[in-house]
């Protein structure tokens, strides 16, 4: 049995991992088997590789990072990823290969020839059935960015790279998302996060029922809910 990969995608702050465990929760509730992942740290090495990459303290050069972001990739790949995907499972990773392409591309400059390369060699050529790609201004998911700082958790070193690193980021993914409209969908997350997750649900719902992967037990759409008789 083939299963189903749905990557998430966004710049610092667009509330994906939020949205992530919502989607999961509901596909779940829909009796869907799913498998929570993420890059970097999907993989007990990924995770003291991410530890690395995040540290706010470290200095890490832009060929270092590139490298072991690879890295990570390639043990999540053949570690988790595709065992996974070859038993049949709908597999959810907050972040893939497209956050290569945007934060070392576009975000540290190195060329997309280079970044091609590199990401075939960690993924071997898995490329995700779905990528959702939620998207919000730098100034808003800065802000939300800070408000999670203030709070408990800890920023990392990418989080504090300067606006125009973040717009450079966020144009990447949009472009990334302009030039294959058949894998992506772009999801605003202005609003609440349950006007969010509505949004995700009327995406990935008829998705995944029409890979046989679930079948839905309520309307996913808010328009398609019954309406009380009069
Ligand atoms: P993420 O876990 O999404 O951050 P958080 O949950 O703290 O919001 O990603 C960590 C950082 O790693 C994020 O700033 C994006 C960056 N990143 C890259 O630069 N390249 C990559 O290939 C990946 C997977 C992540």
């Amino acid at each position: 049995m083939v299963g189903t990969l749905i990557t998430f995608e966004g710049i610092d702050g667009s509330g994906k991992s939020t949205q992530l465990r919502l989607l999961a929760n509901f596909l779940r509730s829909q009796g869907g088997e799913v498998l929570v992942t993420r890059e970097p740290g999907g993989t007990p090495v990924g995770l003291r590789l991410r530890a690395a990459l995040l540290d706010a303290q470290e200095q890490v050069d832009p060929l270092t990072e590139l490298l072991v972001f690879a890295a990570d990739r390639a043990q999540h790949v053949r570690r988790v990823l595709r065992p996974a995907l070859e038993v049949g499972q709908i597999v959810l990773s907050d972040r893939y290969a497209d956050a290569t392409k945007a934060y070392q591309g576009a975000g540290r400059g190195f060329s997309a020839e280079l970044i091609s390369e590199i990401v075939q060699l960690a993924t071997e050529g898995l490329i995700p059935d779905l990528t959702l790609l939620f998207d919000l201004s730098v100034t808003e998911s800065s802000a939300r960015t800070r408000r999670r700082l203030a709070g408990r958790q800890k920023g990392d070193r990418l989080d504090s790279e300067d606006p125009e690193f973040h717009t450079r980021v966020r144009e990447a993914y949009l472009g990334l998302a302009g030039k294959e409209p058949e894998r992506f969908r772009i999801v605003t997350t202005k609003g609440s996060a349950e006007e969010t997750h509505e949004r995700v649900k009327e995406i990935v719902v008829p998705f995944l029922e029409a890979r046989g992967q679930i079948v839905s037990r309520e309307p996913a759409a808010a328009g398609s809910r019954q309406t009380q008789p009069l």
